[in-house]
């Protein structure tokens, strides 16, 4: 059993990722952070307490972050996601009481990674509450056990951009101040993985078949998503990112990859761009591990037995 941190702007893939954490037997989920991404902080926020209550797991801890990124000014993905994060789904308009944590989220990390812990973080939107940590406690990264990030591109192409990823361009400067500074190993779940991992209609209609309230929920969050990805990319069902990260968490053999230093681009037309020195061109000591192939047929069986409460055999 795992014992993990989410950071998360949910957003309908983190929505997603959350769910199946939630639900995983592999991870014990100690705490949830919210960031700006997706959706402003508030709304995600909202959504985080939609996801632990449809797991009944309100128990668990929630931090509030930043509401802006570092540097440059916000933009949200609510083209993307929807106004309300869950693709206009309205899930979450029924969560009214919301009892969040009075200590900030990068209070929180920088006091629980004061010392060596067992606990690793999983981070599916932009890095600012990280940076924001680091700068109170410059140790954070030498006292947890993993930090795997859901973003980056190394062959990919970009999602907001030619050449960037959506969450470290949201956020660039606390990007490249966690690669540069977190001094534990990142585990870039960035889209050269993650775009092959698609929730087609398929197994949509798969879904809804083998547990009929869980489908008719998922087809409820998904649909905007869809109509976004067909509209962009002619991509019929939907990329769903950051579930990929909390799965290579748990099973780190669904990828393959590489060590190496990686750098990111925080301004220009190359804004979020990550650079990935495979060829060791600056000779600098690797700070990542870059994913580069991804088994999606394991991934669906393990997301979707967890999802569906239909255990894999
Ligand atoms: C990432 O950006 C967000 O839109 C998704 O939630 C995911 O974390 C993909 O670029
Ligand atoms: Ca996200």
């Amino acid at each position: 059993m795992h014992e993990v941190i989410i950071d998360c702007d949910p957003g309908i893939d983190d929505c997603l990722a959350l769910l199946y954490a939630l639900k995983s037997p592999h991870l014990q989920v100690k705490a949830i952070c919210v960031v700006c991404g997706n959706v402003p902080t508030k709304i995600g926020v909202r959504n985080v307490f939609h996801c632990l209550a449809k797991c009944n797991r309100l128990d668990i801890p929630v931090y509030v972050g930043a509401d802006q990124p570092l540097v440059v000014d916000f933009t949200s993905a609510q083209d993307t996601h929807g106004m309300d994060g869950l693709g206009e789904s309205q899930l979450a308009s029924d969560v009214v009481d919301m009892p969040i944590q009075s200590e900030t989220a990068p209070a929180f990390y920088a006091r629980i990674f004061a010392q060596p812990t067992q606990l690793s973080v999983i981070a599916l939107g932009p890095l600012t509450n990280i940076a924001l940590a680091l700068e109170l406690n410059p140790s954070i990264g030498s006292n947890m056990q993993r930090f795997v990030s859901m973003g980056g591109a190394y062959l990919s192409h970009g999602n907001c951009s030619p050449v960037a990823e959506y969450n470290y361009w949201c956020d660039p400067h606390a990007a490249r101040a966690v690669y540069q500074n977190l001094n534990q190993t990142i585990e870039m779940v960035g889209l050269d993985v993650t775009r092959e991992i698609v929730f087609t209609p398929n197994l949509l209609s798969y879904c809804q078949y083998v547990q009929p309230e869980m489908g008719t929920y998922l087809a409820r969050l998904v649909q905007f998503y869809f109509d976004f990805h067909w509209q962009q990319e002619h991509i019929l069902g939907c990329v769903i990112n950051d579930p990929l990260a909390v799965a290579y968490f748990i099973q780190p053999q669904l990828c393959e990859g590489f060590t190496t230093f990686v750098d990111v681009e925080t301004q220009g037309i190359a804004r979020g761009q990550t650079l990935v020195d495979r060829h060791h061109f600056w000779q600098k000591k690797a700070n990542a591990k870059v994913l580069t192939k991804v088994l999606p047929d394991q991934f669906f069986i393990q997301f979707l037995s967890v999802l569906l409460d239909a255990p894999a055999s």
